[in-house]
């Protein structure tokens, strides 16, 4: 058992701002900004909109506020949380599947946010204004990823980043620079949905983005719409877990989750309001086009909008920001479980998790284009960051999802489980429908789609 000094040394936030600035930095990244947008755009628009929202509400604050009360509980990591919530069992090894997942986010997501920082310097230096149409910025794009010097160099000075902030500490580090990146965040958002939504022509991005039609709703939309939500809020792999267990007992785990679920949903909405205005304006430029939205639609845009080199920069240095706050909590996860488990120091588990990111990003920063083979993999078809995203960052935060409402409904003792969660709210109102939706919606839905999830890959496959 830990002793009670050690207790005492475990850092906590300096406030419960302090957590949901933190928290909202994890969940708004990449996932909102560049994903939420794209799938959008894919699987019809205001529906998905509207689908993705009521499962956030449902689904989403729930297990937010169950990860958060299990981290306030029991104080620890994901693995020691599981450890100590039920000693002697084999559930810490759900937490074990989290950091492990940890990992796997971390190294795709750093050569991801890498491009992004390749795209504010191409921004900054004027590239785009350059570039007129989409056949034009596509093949910049698979120049700029398929240039392995390149996408490794700004791999690695992403992750750089991330351990520079991380190093610091719970307060010192990922407070302090939260506390300043948090804002700038928004007021880059602001000004971009202002500059969108003056757009001639804005009318019909908006349109598209917020009349739904439900004809085009299939089983495939809820899927897309869990497995984004779980992204989009950092659920399923223990980041809530490890903040919430710097939080104090006094804090209101509820009121914090509702507001981080809160900014988060509201950052993927404003971010869908920047770039399908934008992306109306511009003739043969389709909603449709997937991944490629964010990197090769909207600076073939930039050209044609005023100031437009600025408002690129400004977009590209936003996706940047986000992906950083976002970084940082994933290494977080891995760097809480290397020195409350192993007894490292904060500075040897930064060193070797960002060296051993980097090394595991090696092949997915390769396989979008640099390497042929990691482009285009045998069996499944799909490059190794796809594969990488596909495992870590829809599977495994799905299932890790399920174990944990299987283990805070039905294994964990309810008073604790009651405790760790609601304890020091002021809604106790909420603690039955809280306990109900965890036991049973929860798990049933979410075990429902990953059902759907393992067939679509092998029937697929
Ligand atoms: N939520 C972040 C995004 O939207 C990504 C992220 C950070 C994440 N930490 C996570 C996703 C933990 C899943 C689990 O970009």
């Amino acid at each position: 058992m830990t002793t009670h000094s050690e207790e005492t040394r475990r850092e906590t936030w300096s406030s419960r701002v302090a957590f949901v600035l933190a928290a909202a930095g994890s969940a708004i990244g990449l996932g909102n900004v560049w994903r939420f947008p794209y799938l959008a755009g894919q699987n019809g628009g205001a529906a998905f909109v509207f689908i993705y929202l009521a499962i956030v509400l449902l689904i989403g604050l729930p297990v937010m506020i169950a990860e958060v009360g299990l981290g306030r509980f029991t104080r620890r990591n994901p693995v020691g949380a599981f450890a100590r919530a039920a000693p002697a069992s084999g559930w810490r090894t759900v937490g074990l599947l989290g950091v492990i997942t940890g990992f796997g986010i971390l190294s795709y997501y750093s050569v991801v946010a890498g491009w992004t920082l390749i795209y504010t310097v191409q921004a900054a230096s004027g590239t785009f204004a350059t570039l007129t149409d989409p056949g034009q910025t596509g093949r910049l794009f698979e120049h700029l990823v398929g240039d392995a010097r390149t996408v490794l160099t700004f791999h690695a000075l992403f992750l750089t980043l991330t351990v520079a902030v991380v190093i610091g500490g719970v307060r010192r580090g990922i407070e302090r620079w939260t506390f300043i990146l948090m804002p700038v965040l928004l007021l880059m958002l602001l000004l971009l949905v202002l500059r969108s939504l003056t757009l001639e022509g804005a009318a019909k991005g908006i349109a598209f983005y917020l009349n739904p039609d439900f004809s085009k709703v299939t089983p495939v939309t809820f899927l897309v719409a869990l497995g984004q939500a779980f992204f989009s809020l950092s659920l399923g792999m223990g980041v809530m877990i490890t903040y919430g267990s710097y939080l104090s007992e006094r804090e209101d785990v509820v009121v914090a989750a509702v507001s981080v679920t809160l900014f988060d949903t509201l950052a993927a909405f404003l971010a869908g309001l920047v770039i399908f205005p934008a992306l109306f304006t511009v003739e043969g430029v389709e909603p449709t086009q997937g991944a490629g939205l964010a990197f090769v639609v909207l600076p073939a845009i930039f050209h044609r909008i005023p100031l437009g080199n600025l408002f690129g920069t400004l977009f590209f240095a936003l996706l940047t920001v986000a992906a950083l706050t976002s970084a940082i909590s994933l290494l977080e996860v891995c760097v809480a479980y290397l020195t409350d488990e192993k007894g490292w120091t904060r500075k040897r588990a930064c060193y070797l998790v960002g060296l051993v990111s980097f090394t595991l990003g090696i092949p997915a920063a390769l396989s979008t284009g640099a390497s042929t083979f990691l482009s285009r993999l045998p069996l499944v078809h799909i490059g190794f960051l796809d594969l990488m995203d596909t495992i870590f960052g829809n599977l495994a935060l799905t299932l890790g999802a399920l174990l944990l409402c299987l283990f805070v409904g039905w294994r964990w003792a309810p008073e604790d489980a009651l405790t760790g969660a609601m304890e020091g709210s002021a809604y106790p109102g909420l603690r039955r429908p809280w306990l109900l939706l965890i036991r049973y919606l929860c798990p049933l839905a979410i075990g429902t789609i990953l059902l759907q999830l393992l067939m679509k890959l092998f029937v697929q496959g």
